[in-house]
């Protein structure tokens, strides 16, 4: 889909003119208003769409009108589902070329809503999705169609990498997409080195697999730079739960759990492009959690980079393991903020369903930063209680810590077991994504799989 700036949508030769209508309002266009309010009661909430042949009667053979809802109520979140309404029925109704006529405001918004909607995982698919081949918006500057544009491929490439089988996206797949990544530094460690530097909670993780562990290391580097950011994404390319073995039911989405890196991954790739004043690292711990002999056991004592020991109380909490070296890797780099970003606990999910990412760490202004960042972003994120009596379950007879406890409360401990691996000077947050990274079902402008969550509220914090 190509995205164009024209000066008057409405003069546009085009298949379809794309109209917005509020709650209570006519549009600038009686024949729309003769026919799709006056005689069918089209109201225009948030969302309804209405298709009409204008049979001759003006440039464009259609008109969509998009219900944009209450004047007061709009803002660039609603412009953003508007767009993205309007472009799924674009595509329903087969349409090729179309003209938005939806104002000056919001023009980010739009763009990246229109590229959410036209998305497809179709490469294995003998039949291929429709998509619009052009389509034209008036009123936003070439800024605007820039950002949004990246915005809208970075968000494309997470997701078509989060949907992308096991069999494929391995680790060394992985460090083979950062590599290739221009405008980016990549230095990747494999095994051996991995061993040499100490992480061996991370490596523990990994050796039941047949694939090897790559951990990745991307560095985007800014001339004066305002400040050095760390991003970590996890990346476990497959899930099996290893020797704790998960139902067949809950692994079979399981090729997902590499959702945090591919957000990294796409969110490096942008920023190579955007180029803002900040220096940012993108790390990734890649590896896969299986069950074979050489798998890790319950019960095995582990020593993470900074020295500190875990018992192994549940293989399949590996996420949290293969973090912890991560983290410590990344807080030696002297940066002033690491942010994790991870499908890391069904408890989260639990507590926060699909909609709303949950949000953890040691600094309340960097906390707060990302969930403004993240509202205006289009993302939801909430802040849990990282009180220190949910490590109390953690606590081991024979080592520093177990890799779980309770049941309860396992979003909040995961991040307390997370935050042992912090330096206490460096500014950290943990984004559990382990709910809103992948679909099982359609919700709102996204089809059923990966969502590119955090691609966004990273980019934007980052930018900022
Ligand atoms: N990758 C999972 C978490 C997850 C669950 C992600 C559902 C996406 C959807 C993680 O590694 C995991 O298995 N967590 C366990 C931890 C438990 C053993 C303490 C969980 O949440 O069940
Ligand atoms: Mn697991
Ligand atoms: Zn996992």
């Amino acid at each position: 889909m190509n995205i164009r700036i024209v000066e008057n949508a409405r003069e546009l030769n085009t298949e379809v003119l794309v109209l917005g209508k509020f709650e209570n309002e006519n549009t600038s266009i009686d024949l729309v208003n003769r026919f799709v309010i006056e005689k069918d009661n089209f109201e225009g909430k948030l969302g309804q769409t209405y298709v009409i042949h204008t049979l001759g009667q003006m440039q464009a053979d259609k008109i969509l009108v998009v219900g944009l809802g209450k004047r007061e109520e709009f803002n660039q979140n609603k412009m953003l589902q508007v767009v993205s309404k309007a472009v799924k029925k674009l595509n329903q109704i087969k349409a090729k070329r179309a003209a938005f006529d939806f104002g000056k405001e919001y023009g980010k918004s739009a763009i990246i809503g229109a590229m959410i909607a036209d998305y497809a995982y179709d490469k294995y698919k003998s039949e291929k999705a429709h998509h619009l081949e052009e389509i034209y918006f008036s009123g936003i500057s070439e800024g605007e169609l820039n950002e949004g544009i990246l915005f809208g491929e970075a968000m494309k490439f997470t997701r078509d990498l989060a949907n992308t089988p096991a069999q494929i996206a391995t680790p060394a797949k992985l460090a083979e997409i950062a590599q290739q990544i221009d405008g980016i530094e990549t230095r990747i460690y494999d095994k051996p080195e991995i061993e040499q530097m100490g992480m061996g909670a991370y490596l523990a993780v990994g050796q039941g697999s047949a694939n090897p562990p790559k951990f990745i290391h991307m560095k985007y580097y800014a001339q004066n730079p305002k400040k050095r950011i760390a991003i970590i994404g996890k990346g476990i390319c497959f899930d099996s739960g290893g020797l704790d073995l998960k139902p067949a039911s809950s692994m079979l989405t399981m090729k997902d759990d590499m959702s945090g890196a591919a957000c990294v991954l796409g969110v490096m790739a942008a920023i190579a492009k955007l180029r803002p004043e900040v220096e940012v690292h993108g790390i990734i711990a890649a590896c896969e959690n299986m069950p074979s002999g050489s798998s890790y056991k319950p019960g095995d004592i582990l020593t993470a980079k900074n020295g500190k020991t875990i018992e192994v109380d549940n293989t399949d909490a590996e996420g949290r393991l293969t973090l912890a070296d991560a983290l410590c890797y990344a807080c030696d780099l002297g940066v002033d903020e690491v942010i994790d970003i991870a499908t890391l606990t069904g408890a989260c999910v639990v507590a926060l369903g699909t909609i709303t990412s949950g949000i953890m760490g040691n600094n309340k202004e960097l906390i707060s930063d990302l969930i403004q960042t993240a509202d205006a972003s289009g993302e939801k994120f909430w802040e849990l209680p990282m009180f220190k009596e949910y490590f109390n379950s953690l606590k081991s007879d024979i080592a520093d810590m177990k890799n779980t406890g309770a049941r309860q409360g396992g979003a909040m401990a995961a991040g307390l077991f997370l935050k042992e691996f912090v330096t206490d000077s460096v500014k950290w947050a943990h984004i559990d994504i382990a709910g809103t990274a992948y679909l099982e079902k359609p919700q709102g402008e996204f089809i059923a799989g990966a969502t590119g969550a955090g691609v966004r509220t990273l980019l934007n914090y980052i930018i900022k």
